[in-house]
Protein backbone atom coordinates (compact mmCIF):
# COMPACT_ATOMS: atom_id res chain seq x y z
CA UNK A 1 0.00 0.00 0.00
CA UNK A 2 0.96 3.47 -0.79
CA UNK A 3 1.99 5.67 2.21
CA UNK A 4 -0.61 8.18 0.90
CA UNK A 5 -3.57 5.30 0.82
CA UNK A 6 -2.04 4.37 4.56
CA UNK A 7 -3.10 7.25 5.75
CA UNK A 8 -6.26 7.40 3.91
CA UNK A 9 -7.06 4.19 5.73
CA UNK A 10 -5.94 4.67 9.13
CA UNK A 11 -7.96 8.11 9.07
CA UNK A 12 -10.86 6.24 8.47
CA UNK A 13 -10.07 3.31 10.39
CA UNK A 14 -9.71 5.95 13.44
CA UNK A 15 -13.60 6.94 13.12
CA UNK A 16 -14.65 3.70 15.55
CA UNK A 17 -13.23 5.51 18.38
CA UNK A 18 -15.77 8.34 18.14
CA UNK A 19 -18.51 7.97 20.76
CA UNK A 20 -21.69 10.12 21.02
CA UNK A 21 -21.72 13.38 22.74
CA UNK A 22 -17.63 13.16 22.46
CA UNK A 23 -15.16 16.65 23.07
CA UNK A 24 -12.07 15.46 20.20
CA UNK A 25 -9.10 16.94 20.04
CA UNK A 26 -8.06 17.13 16.34
CA UNK A 27 -4.00 17.53 15.30
CA UNK A 28 -2.50 18.73 11.91
CA UNK A 29 -0.78 17.56 9.06
CA UNK A 30 -1.38 15.38 6.12
CA UNK A 31 -2.90 12.29 8.11
CA UNK A 32 -5.02 14.17 10.33
CA UNK A 33 -6.34 16.01 7.19
CA UNK A 34 -7.50 12.72 5.84
CA UNK A 35 -9.56 12.15 9.29
CA UNK A 36 -11.14 15.17 9.55
CA UNK A 37 -12.18 14.44 5.97
CA UNK A 38 -14.13 11.35 7.00
CA UNK A 39 -15.54 12.71 10.38
CA UNK A 40 -18.54 14.50 8.59
CA UNK A 41 -20.28 11.11 8.81
CA UNK A 42 -19.92 11.37 12.34
CA UNK A 43 -20.62 15.13 12.71
CA UNK A 44 -23.91 14.27 14.96
CA UNK A 45 -22.06 12.37 17.59
CA UNK A 46 -19.59 15.04 18.31
CA UNK A 47 -20.36 17.48 20.60
CA UNK A 48 -17.37 19.63 19.84
CA UNK A 49 -13.72 19.69 18.51
CA UNK A 50 -10.27 21.56 20.23
CA UNK A 51 -8.42 22.38 16.81
CA UNK A 52 -4.79 22.63 17.16
CA UNK A 53 -4.39 24.63 13.83
CA UNK A 54 -5.99 27.39 11.95
CA UNK A 55 -6.10 25.29 9.20
CA UNK A 56 -7.87 22.52 10.78
CA UNK A 57 -10.03 24.51 12.40
CA UNK A 58 -11.31 25.73 9.56
CA UNK A 59 -11.70 22.29 7.77
CA UNK A 60 -13.97 21.35 10.71
CA UNK A 61 -15.79 24.88 10.54
CA UNK A 62 -16.85 23.70 6.91
CA UNK A 63 -18.57 20.40 8.28
CA UNK A 64 -20.25 22.51 10.81
CA UNK A 65 -18.67 21.28 13.67
CA UNK A 66 -18.84 23.07 16.83
CA UNK A 67 -15.25 24.33 17.75
CA UNK A 68 -14.84 24.80 21.38
CA UNK A 69 -11.77 26.98 22.85
CA UNK A 70 -9.73 24.91 25.50
CA UNK A 71 -9.79 27.25 27.75
CA UNK A 72 -13.97 26.39 28.11
CA UNK A 73 -13.58 22.83 29.29
CA UNK A 74 -11.94 20.75 31.56
CA UNK A 75 -10.38 18.40 29.58
CA UNK A 76 -10.86 16.59 25.82
CA UNK A 77 -12.09 12.77 25.98
CA UNK A 78 -9.42 11.92 23.24
CA UNK A 79 -7.08 13.21 20.86
CA UNK A 80 -6.88 12.41 17.26
CA UNK A 81 -3.03 13.08 15.69
CA UNK A 82 -0.01 11.63 13.69
CA UNK A 83 3.03 11.80 14.45
CA UNK A 84 6.41 11.90 12.45
CA UNK A 85 8.78 9.90 14.45
CA UNK A 86 7.75 6.91 17.20
CA UNK A 87 9.67 4.32 19.13
CA UNK A 88 8.41 1.20 20.89
CA UNK A 89 8.15 3.10 24.07
CA UNK A 90 5.51 5.22 22.41
CA UNK A 91 7.59 7.97 22.57
CA UNK A 92 7.14 10.63 19.78
CA UNK A 93 8.63 13.73 17.56
CA UNK A 94 6.26 15.60 16.30
CA UNK A 95 6.36 18.71 14.87
CA UNK A 96 6.93 18.66 11.35
CA UNK A 97 3.55 20.52 10.22
CA UNK A 98 4.60 23.07 12.75
CA UNK A 99 1.85 23.02 15.27
CA UNK A 100 3.63 21.51 18.10
CA UNK A 101 2.71 23.84 20.66
CA UNK A 102 -1.01 23.38 20.53
CA UNK A 103 -1.05 20.19 19.88
CA UNK A 104 1.00 19.58 23.08
CA UNK A 105 -1.51 21.08 25.03
CA UNK A 106 -4.24 19.42 23.74
CA UNK A 107 -2.61 15.91 24.35
CA UNK A 108 -1.51 16.46 27.70
CA UNK A 109 -5.09 17.93 28.33
CA UNK A 110 -6.65 14.68 26.73
CA UNK A 111 -7.77 11.42 28.53
CA UNK A 112 -6.56 9.49 25.74
CA UNK A 113 -4.34 10.23 22.65
CA UNK A 114 -5.03 8.05 19.59
CA UNK A 115 -1.92 8.37 17.15
CA UNK A 116 -2.61 7.31 13.80
CA UNK A 117 0.84 6.02 12.51
CA UNK A 118 1.99 4.95 8.98
CA UNK A 119 4.92 1.73 9.52
CA UNK A 120 7.30 4.10 8.23
CA UNK A 121 7.25 6.06 11.31
CA UNK A 122 8.01 4.05 13.30
CA UNK A 123 12.19 3.70 14.44
CA UNK A 124 14.15 2.43 17.24
CA UNK A 125 16.21 5.47 18.15
CA UNK A 126 14.34 8.86 17.62
CA UNK A 127 16.17 11.79 15.97
CA UNK A 128 16.65 10.97 12.18
CA UNK A 129 13.28 13.05 11.60
CA UNK A 130 14.71 16.66 12.77
CA UNK A 131 13.01 17.39 16.09
CA UNK A 132 11.23 20.86 15.53
CA UNK A 133 11.35 22.77 18.84
CA UNK A 134 9.63 26.33 18.84
CA UNK A 135 11.14 29.47 20.39
CA UNK A 136 10.66 32.96 20.89
CA UNK A 137 12.40 34.86 18.04
CA UNK A 138 14.93 36.61 20.50
CA UNK A 139 16.85 33.54 21.70
CA UNK A 140 16.86 32.95 17.83
CA UNK A 141 21.06 32.61 17.92
CA UNK A 142 21.45 31.62 21.62
CA UNK A 143 19.69 28.68 21.43
CA UNK A 144 21.13 27.81 17.71
CA UNK A 145 24.87 27.95 19.74
CA UNK A 146 23.73 25.85 22.02
CA UNK A 147 22.18 23.22 20.19
CA UNK A 148 25.81 23.16 17.98
CA UNK A 149 27.37 22.98 21.63
CA UNK A 150 25.92 19.26 22.37
CA UNK A 151 26.27 17.93 19.31
CA UNK A 152 23.27 19.13 16.84
CA UNK A 153 22.46 20.92 13.44
CA UNK A 154 20.22 23.55 14.32
CA UNK A 155 18.36 24.60 11.15
CA UNK A 156 15.86 27.84 11.32
CA UNK A 157 12.86 27.23 9.13
CA UNK A 158 12.31 29.80 6.77
CA UNK A 159 9.49 31.90 6.49
CA UNK A 160 6.99 30.40 8.99
CA UNK A 161 5.91 32.31 12.09
CA UNK A 162 4.07 30.19 14.06
CA UNK A 163 -0.03 30.65 15.16
CA UNK A 164 1.84 31.92 18.44
CA UNK A 165 3.98 34.43 16.82
CA UNK A 166 7.03 32.48 17.33
CA UNK A 167 9.53 30.87 15.17
CA UNK A 168 10.54 26.93 14.82
CA UNK A 169 14.35 25.50 14.82
CA UNK A 170 14.57 21.72 13.16
CA UNK A 171 17.91 19.89 14.96
CA UNK A 172 19.25 17.72 12.54
CA UNK A 173 22.26 14.95 13.42
CA UNK A 174 20.48 13.45 17.02
CA UNK A 175 20.16 10.21 18.27
CA UNK A 176 18.10 10.33 21.10
CA UNK A 177 18.83 7.31 23.10
CA UNK A 178 17.09 8.77 26.35
CA UNK A 179 14.55 11.09 25.16
CA UNK A 180 13.18 12.08 29.10
CA UNK A 181 17.00 13.16 29.77
CA UNK A 182 17.18 15.37 27.01
CA UNK A 183 14.24 17.01 26.84
CA UNK A 184 15.26 18.04 30.25
CA UNK A 185 18.54 19.41 29.29
CA UNK A 186 16.99 21.63 26.57
CA UNK A 187 13.99 22.61 28.43
CA UNK A 188 16.62 24.57 30.24
CA UNK A 189 17.39 27.00 27.72
CA UNK A 190 15.26 30.42 27.96
CA UNK A 191 13.85 30.92 24.86
CA UNK A 192 12.32 28.28 24.26
CA UNK A 193 8.58 27.49 23.78
CA UNK A 194 7.68 23.60 23.60
CA UNK A 195 10.24 21.07 22.01
CA UNK A 196 8.87 18.44 20.04
CA UNK A 197 9.23 15.42 22.08
CA UNK A 198 6.04 14.43 23.18
CA UNK A 199 7.04 11.52 25.82
CA UNK A 200 3.03 11.36 27.31
CA UNK A 201 2.43 7.90 29.38
CA UNK A 202 2.49 5.11 27.44
CA UNK A 203 -0.91 3.91 28.77
CA UNK A 204 -2.23 6.72 27.39
CA UNK A 205 -1.53 6.28 23.81
CA UNK A 206 -3.04 3.97 21.68
CA UNK A 207 -0.76 3.48 18.00
CA UNK A 208 -2.46 2.52 14.91
CA UNK A 209 0.09 0.81 12.65
CA UNK A 210 -0.07 0.07 8.94
CA UNK A 211 1.43 -2.01 6.50
CA UNK A 212 -0.65 -5.01 4.52
CA UNK A 213 -2.93 -4.59 7.78
CA UNK A 214 -4.49 -2.40 10.48
CA UNK A 215 -2.32 -3.06 13.77
CA UNK A 216 -3.58 -1.46 17.06
CA UNK A 217 -0.69 -1.36 20.04
CA UNK A 218 -1.30 -0.08 23.18
C1 LIG B 1 2.11 18.60 12.83
O1 LIG B 1 2.68 19.68 13.48
C2 LIG B 1 2.74 17.31 13.21
O2 LIG B 1 2.94 17.07 14.55
C3 LIG B 1 2.11 16.12 12.52
O3 LIG B 1 1.32 15.36 13.36
C4 LIG B 1 3.20 15.30 12.01
O4 LIG B 1 4.11 16.15 11.35
C5 LIG B 1 2.70 14.20 11.07
O5 LIG B 1 2.29 14.76 9.87
P1 LIG B 1 1.73 13.90 8.67
O6 LIG B 1 0.41 13.35 9.10
O7 LIG B 1 1.58 14.92 7.57
O8 LIG B 1 2.72 12.86 8.35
Amino acid sequence: MKIKKIKKTSGLYALKYIKPNIIIGIGSGSTSNYFINYIYMFRNMIKAAVSSSKKSTSKLKKLNIPIFNLNMIKYVDLYIDSADEVNKKMQMIKGGGGALTKEKIISINSKRFLCILDFKKKVNILGNFPLPIEIIPFSKSFIKNKIIEIGGIPKYRKNIITENGNIIIDIYNLRIKNPIKFKKKIYSLPGIVTIGLFLKKKSNINILSFKKKIKIIN
